[in-house]
């Protein structure tokens, strides 16, 4: 067996602070609880849940602006809570950190809409009282909702977002590693040094889009840099998330076309310096499992009277900015452009796919893969998936809350487990040393290394404590 094939997985739970996320008009099922999403306590129900089925992060996504190019309105949208409402992300965190020791925190802010130095502190802040388990998913937007209700004129140019995102990043790498050098806090009480003035820098930028000089206001955290997540597949994306990201986020059905992507994101790693394991990427999956294949097949066709495809299309409709409620059943969709989600835009570029085909995809009301069966057959399929594509994990969609999460813990995660392809106990330390095994900071590949702070030239003797002791 090579090393490749005995690869553990990982496994985030891919959630968002709302009703409906993903697989559409699954909150209709009686046992469905997700409409419990602004109580703190479903969320740090959650939290332990998947600390004890040892996954390694909660993912949430987030959207700024909401979905109204089905039907040009947002009636569908409301009815079936199709991401709206949607509260902020990032409230969820620190009660969701006091009850677990373990479980990481995948947080989609989008960029476009935040000043960068009020996110960078968000986010240290963040870092600290997670004791080094936050991440970051870096999106830049493609809603003309969002741009209306922010105030600005419009979306900008698809590569002109990543432009503004490699600057935004830039300067929260200066905040977050080029301000304060790591033994900067003293805590010095006899000396009365809390922070040694000269272990703390002035950050300068004078950029395209931001300018700032001055302190970060926090001082150094675990990880310094959240985890970078991303999810960009657009030739631009792509070059933005390899350069920068830890982990990837991408769609796909086809196990070829998955590998393909997959040694594209390594071999461009590569071409930017960085190594090709550098980057975890997760697929994204829906699964619907029972004791045996057959309790499986049954819950699927009981979860199917209460999801919505047409509310799946709503979303696609907003992803890819194309009103798909014009088209007929079985019409071929033609290809538009659009300033949305390039990659999955770019399909009805190169396959013919109608309304129809569309639906059959969400069944369930999602459009991420579906996987059903018994506990051991779904675990031999995510297992084909990793070693067939080269992925090294998942992020698991939620259908009935939380049972489809409790189910997978229940009856998944132990098959995993005795092919020796899921951990049986966390490692300890920050989520970047538990994703990677190499610390808690960004390697020196990384480009972050660029902006960090090299402490002055030792002297001697320190000539600052020398002089307030005299
Ligand atoms: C699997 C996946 C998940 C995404 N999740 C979010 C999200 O939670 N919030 C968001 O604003 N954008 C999300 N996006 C959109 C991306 O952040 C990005 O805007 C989009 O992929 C455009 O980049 P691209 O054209 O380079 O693919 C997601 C995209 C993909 C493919």
């Amino acid at each position: 067996m090579t090393k490749e094939v005995q690869k553990q997985i990982l496994l985030n739970a891919f959630d968002m602070n709302s009703v409906g996320h993903i697989n559409h008009g699954l909150w209709t099922h009686p046992r469905d609880q997700s409409h419990r999403f602004n109580e703190l306590s479903y969320w740090t129900d959650l939290a332990k849940t998947l600390e004890n089925g040892l996954f390694d992060g909660l993912f949430i996504a987030d959207i700024t602006g909401v979905y109204d190019v089905y039907q040009n309105n947002i009636d569908l949208t409301l009815r079936e809570s199709i991401q709206l409402p949607s509260h902020d992300p990032t409230t969820l965190v620190s009660a969701m950190a006091a009850v677990t020791q373990h479980l990481g925190f995948g947080v989609t802010v989008n960029l476009s809409y935040e000043t960068p130095y009020q996110f960078a502190r968000r986010f240290a802040s963040l870092d600290h009282l997670t004791q080094g388990r936050i991440g970051w998913n870096i999106v830049t937007g493609y809603l003309d909702s969002a741009e209306r209700l922010i105030g600005h004129s419009g979306l900008k140019d698809h590569d002109l977002r990543y432009e503004q995102a490699e600057e935004f990043l830039q300067l929260c790498y200066k905040y977050w590693e080029g301000s304060w050098e790591n033994d900067a806090i003293q805590k010095d009480k006899a000396h009365r040094i809390f922070t040694h003035p000269k272990k703390v820098h002035e950050i300068r930028h004078q950029g395209h889009f931001y300018q700032s000089q001055g302190i970060f206001q926090v001082a150094p955290s675990p990880q310094r840099t959240p985890v970078l997540f991303q999810a960009g597949a657009s030739p631009r994306g792509l070059a933005f998330a390899t350069a920068h990201a830890e982990c990837i986020f991408i769609g796909g059905d086809q196990p070829e076309k998955i590998r393909q992507q997959v040694l594209k994101i390594r071999d461009q790693a590569v071409l930017r310096g960085r190594q090709a394991n550098d980057i975890k990427i997760f697929l994204g999956i829906t699964v619907v499992t029972g004791e045996t294949d057959q309790i499986a097949q049954e819950k699927l066709t009981e979860y199917r009277q209460y999801a919505s495809p047409e509310a799946g299309l709503a979303h696609y409709s907003s992803s890819v900015g194309i009103d798909l409620s014009k088209f007929a059943d079985d019409e071929v969709i033609p290809y538009q452009k659009s300033n949305s989600i390039a990659s999955v835009n770019e399909k009805f570029k190169t396959e013919q796919i109608t309304k129809n085909d569309l639906k059959s995809q969400h069944i369930l009301g999602g459009r991420y893969p579906l996987i059903v069966g018994s506990g051991s057959n779904v675990a031999e399929q995510l297992i084909q998936l990793i070693d067939d594509t080269g992925i090294d994990g998942f992020n698991l969609t939620r259908t009935v809350a939380p049972e489809s999460h409790q189910d997978f813990i229940a009856l998944v995660i132990p098959e995993l487990q005795q092919r020796g392809r899921y951990k049986t106990a966390y490692e300890t330390g920050s989520l970047r040393h538990k994703l990677h095994q190499q610390g808690d900071y960004l390697p020196k590949s990384h480009p972050v290394d660029q902006f960090r702070c090299r402490p002055l030239k030792q002297e001697k003797n320190d000539t600052y404590l020398q002089h307030i002791t005299a």
